[in-house]
């Protein structure tokens, strides 16, 4: 599914700025000293937990919120402390924000009411607006007679009918059911490919992050922890912070004596031999990173786990394996195909042995 081709026209992209910017309520520092560039036409999300400064760093870059230091440039443009109506930018927030007592087509011709435009191109635009969010014949409707979707559409409609440069959004979807969540992901996605906005997005879900983002800067106590393609963070976590946070990780202990890093009494083969410290302690397992290994099978290239197999779960698309390694450190593995069957066929409590390549063997402190 797709937003319609007749979109809103085609605008020049511009780029985004922020360096140090810093903003304190008191004592709590919401964002500290945050730098972020977004490319013209790029689509970054925001992901932190609750509480991070995901929705401090959006207010401030639309104007709602003043920065206490650090800068905001839009292209060549310094906008810190421009007033919000002057910034051109489309904003969508959590809570739909849409005014209750005016239609479909109030709501999304509210921004061109406020700038002034006639009434024959309001109604020009609001039907393409409402095209391009696939709600064409619902101008009339009263707002509750929506769906928390359509509501949704009506807010981005209204986002970006006007030609904005730039289209923030706040946690949009997280009022949605699951399935209806994903479904609108993707065409939130495809709005992005169409109208080439520069576009920031903020959320907590990091399925969601993936699924989106061109790149990902994860926020953690308002700082910046990592930043960078959905690739790089899941496959190169730059701390055992963002390896915890970005998909499921378990920190297995190594032992390092004189610049190697050794599990057991085997030396790692590591995918970032330069990048590693004396001060890295932990293997970064990933459920999906572990091979079972079959019976007699010789060592290889691989790190080589052995542990104590104690379950495995079905998981609906996959199955689950969870094994106990020595000194007790719990692990799982993300099994489907013919490992299943080998798993399925050991006793409780015997060995298994996984392989692990180098690829993905990464140390972190
Ligand atoms: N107006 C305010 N006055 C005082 N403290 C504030 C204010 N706004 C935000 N904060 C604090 O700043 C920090 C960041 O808040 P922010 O709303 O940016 O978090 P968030 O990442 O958007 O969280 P959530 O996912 O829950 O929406 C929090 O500790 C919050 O309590
Ligand atoms: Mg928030």
């Amino acid at each position: 599914m797709t937003f319609g081709s007749s979109a809103a026209t085609r605008r020049q992209a511009i780029p985004i700025a922020i360096e140090g910017l810093t903003k304190t309520y008191g004592r709590v520092h919401a964002l500290d000293s945050v730098s972020l560039s977004v490319g013209a036409g790029e689509f970054v999300s925001i992901l932190g937990a609750s509480g991070s400064g995901k929705t401090t760093l959006l207010m401030a870059i639309a104007g709602f919120t003043r920065p206490s230091s650090g800068s905001i440039r839009f292209g060549a443009r310094h906008v810190t402390l421009l007033e919000p109506h002057k910034r051109n930018i489309g904003m969508v927030f959590q809570s739909y924000a849409l005014f209750p007592n005016m239609t479909v087509a109030g709501n999304v011709a509210y921004p061109l009411r406020l700038r002034g435009v006639g009434r024959s191109e309001i109604a020009e635009r609001v039907a393409k607006a409402l095209q391009t969010v696939r709600l064409e014949g619902f101008g009339d409707r009263a707002i509750d007679q929506l769906s928390g979707g359509q509501r949704q559409r009506v807010a981005l409609a209204r986002a970006i009918v006007f030609g904005p440069d730039i289209l923030l959004m706040d946690e949009p979807l997280s009022a949605l059911d699951k399935k209806l969540r994903e479904q609108m992901q993707i065409e939130v996605r495809h709005l992005h490919r169409e109208l080439g906005l520069t576009t920031i997005f903020v959320t907590h879900d990091q399925h969601e992050a993936f699924t989106m983002s061109d790149r990902i800067a994860l926020i953690d106590k308002g700082r910046f922890v990592q930043i960078g393609s959905p690739t790089e963070l899941y496959n190169a976590p730059a701390s055992r912070f963002v390896a915890d946070f970005v998909g499921q990780s378990y920190f297995v202990p190594v032992s390092v004596a004189s610049g190697t890093a050794s599990l057991g009494n085997r030396p790692l083969r590591l995918a970032r031999a330069a990048a590693y410290s004396v001060a890295d302690q932990f293997l970064v397992l990933r459920p999906e990173h572990l091979r079972v290994m079959s019976p007699g099978e010789s060592e290889g290239d691989d790190n080589i786990l052995a542990g104590r197999f104690k379950e495995l779960i079905f998981q609906g698309e996959s199955y689950l394996a969870f094994v106990d390694l020595p000194g007790g450190v719990p692990i799982a593995l993300r099994l489907s195909g013919h490992q299943v069957e080998a798993v399925r066929a050991l006793d409780i409590g015997s060995t298994l042995r996984m392989a692990l390549s180098p690829e993905y063997s990464l140390v972190l402190p």
